[in-house]
């Protein structure tokens, strides 16, 4: 694996009875080796066919490669349409690996087309995305594992009546490509009817562990992303997670020390990546955690009420506004740095002569800055006795953030089985798409429009 961890800072040795003693590893070695064992015993199976996803038959990513890099070759805009799991794996990765201003290169610097990932139902973010489309020019790609969320139906409905009245109805389906589950749900039956091109998302991939499916790997392909480098690079985080010895094994020990955290009132996860393209790391690694680990109930069903509460933060960027409590506030937080040794790129800051002031940042990179601001920002939360930890990314790549996308996953997987919960459900969220369907008048759902109803708000509580 390339990634590199760093975890003094979670350790007593480094901040003191904050932290967790050496001895506990051992003490806890059979707890942490049956949620491992737990995990891998069900790779491929029920939920767990995320497992499965980097060691994909060559011949399907080879088809998805070529048919997809085809339509990206041809298109001025990729649009995804999709939420949740299914929009927020590929902004991630796309962001990532691609220019930091991608969308505003001219078309010769960019080589691959425009990206926008529409992951709300706004309607002024809809109506400003059709002011700027050339629909001639623009391919979609609708996302739903269920086939049945609101929000990318609707999504779905509004562009695919543009793209016909734009551009009759034969051309506009060769504009659309379905990401679903084959043979089940409304988008997948519309698909069918319709003539889509359609990838599959296996039974056993929920939303939130696709990303390494056609869920991201469709738009990767059409960006011109190296879509085997990433699965090369999930692969080597898989086989880390198979390591027995929990101080070799990043995912089970970052679980154990996370989950660990929480026993002791951290009920805040903050992933702070210090880069830019990092940025929507935080956002699916907020939904992975948030909807994995927050729960009711336990698999005996005994009530939890369990779940760390992930927060998002940039460096350094954050440093001026959320680390003042990082680092005095409750002493209720984990943060997790991502750090990157190697940028794409050299900024040297001016030794201009004529400004006579600022001769301490004069000549130094900001690739010096922002990482002395990393460790400037460790540095202090240490003294003020705060867990942290930091992943250190050698440069970031394809393989790199497949590693990083593989590590989170199984990281997530072992937490949950650590917590004795089931990590692949979302009951929570399952509730207010169903309470949508009602309040939309979907058949099926009149006795959950009369529980709506009935839980209406009482005038009393209302000021206005
Ligand atoms: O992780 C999950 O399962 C969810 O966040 C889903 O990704 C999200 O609700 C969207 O679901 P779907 O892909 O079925 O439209």
């Amino acid at each position: 694996m390339k990634l590199r961890f760093d975890y003094n800072n979670m350790m007593e040795e480094a901040i003191g009875k904050e932290g967790i003693k050496a001895s506990a590893f051992q003490k806890n070695a059979a707890k942490i080796a049956a949620a491992q064992k737990s995990v891998l015993d069900n790779r491929g199976k029920g939920w767990q066919e995320w497992c499965d996803l980097p060691y994909a038959p060559a011949e399907e990513i080879d088809e998805l490669i070529s048919y997809c890099g085809a339509i990206g070759k041809k298109a001025e805009s990729f649009v995804i349409l999709g939420i949740g799991g299914s929009a927020l794996g590929p902004l991630s990765v796309a962001s990532a690996l691609l220019h930091l201003h991608h969308n505003e290169l001219p078309k010769a610097k960019r080589n691959a087309p425009k990206l926008y990932v529409e992951d709300n139902v706004d309607p002024e973010r809809m109506a400003a995305l059709l002011d700027i489309l050339d629909l001639k020019t623009a391919y979609f790609n609708v996302i739903t594992k269920s086939g049945e969320t609101s929000e990318t139906l609707s999504q779905f409905l509004i562009l695919y009546a543009a793209l016909k009245e734009a551009l009759g109805a034969e051309e506009a389906k060769k504009h659309i490509i379905v990401t679903t589950t084959i043979g089940k749900g409304t988008l997948y039956d519309v698909a069918q009817a319709e003539g889509f091109k359609v990838y599959g998302v296996g039974k056993g991939v929920g939303g939130r562990f696709s990303v390494l499916s056609p869920v991201g790997l469709v738009a990767f392909a059409a960006l011109g992303l190296d879509v085997k480098a990433m699965l090369a690079g999930a692969a080597a985080a898989a086989k880390s997670a198979e390591e027995a010895d929990v101080r070799k094994n990043p995912a089970l020990l970052t679980a154990y020390l996370q989950v660990e955290a929480m026993r002791r009132g951290k009920n805040v996860s903050v992933l702070m990546p210090y880069a830019d393209s990092l940025k929507y790391m935080a956002d699916f690694y907020c939904q992975l955690w948030a909807e994995s680990l927050g729960k009711a109930v336990d698999l005996d069903g005994k009530k939890v009420h369990t779940g760390q509460t992930p927060a998002k933060s940039l460096g350094v960027t954050d440093q001026h506004s959320q680390v003042q409590l990082y680092t005095e506030g409750p002493f209720d937080k984990v943060v997790t740095f991502l750090a990157v040794d190697d940028y794409r790129t050299t900024v040297v800051i001016s030794d201009d002569k004529d400004v006579n002031a600022c001769d301490f940042l004069k000549g130094h990179t900001l690739n010096e800055l922002i990482n002395a601001e990393r460790k400037a920002t460790e540095f202090a939360l240490k003294k003020a006795n705060r867990m942290n930890y930091t992943v250190y990314l050698p440069s970031v790549t394809e393989e790199t953030v497949g590693e990083l996308l593989m590590y989170f996953m199984y990281q997530t997987a072992f937490a949950g089985a650590m917590l004795h919960i089931d990590t692949f459900n979302q009951p929570g969220v399952e509730e207010g798409k169903k309470a949508t369907f009602a309040m939309l008048g979907r058949s099926g759902y009149e006795s959950k429009l009369e529980e709506v109803n009935a839980a209406a708000h009482d005038k009393s509580y209302i000021i206005g």
